[in-house]
């Protein structure tokens, strides 16, 4: 008797912790900060900037020149993204180095 329910608990337990994992794994999955931008520096200056609207994993699917990232940058603060002038470099070599064209990635 004791025994059965030990493992009933168990496995209760065991079950709990795997959906508890599902539900943390699909957080991470739908929550718009998950995706993780390239390390390098700027890239938590990016990562709290530019998730603020949308997720970072937009900007993954980008690869642009850095006159193209400058652009773009300059296209989200017409969005009202807060960058000033001291990030907007920050920003642009990070991008430009993190997020280039393979074929410009000097
Ligand atoms: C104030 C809100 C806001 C912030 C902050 C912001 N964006 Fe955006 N961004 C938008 C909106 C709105 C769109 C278009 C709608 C969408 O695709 O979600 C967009 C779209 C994009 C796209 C896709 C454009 C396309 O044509 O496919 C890229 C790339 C992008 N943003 C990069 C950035 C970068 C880099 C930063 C940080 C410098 C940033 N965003 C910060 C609002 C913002």
């Amino acid at each position: 008797m004791i025994l059965s329910r030990l493992t009933r608990n168990r496995c209760c337990r065991l079950t709990a912790l795997c959906i508890a994992a599902l539900c943390v794994s699909f957080a991470a999955f739908a929550n718009p900060g998950a995706a993780i931008l390239p390390p390098g520096e700027g890239q938590a200056l990016a990562t709290r900037i530019c998730g603020q609207c949308h997720s970072v994993e937009l900007l993954m699917r980008h690869r642009l020149t850095r006159r193209q990232w400058m652009a773009q940058i300059d296209t989200m603060i017409s969005k009202g993204a807060k960058v000033d002038d001291d990030d907007f470099d920050v920003l642009a070599d990070y991008l430009t180095r993190a997020l280039a064209p393979e074929s410009r990635s000097e």
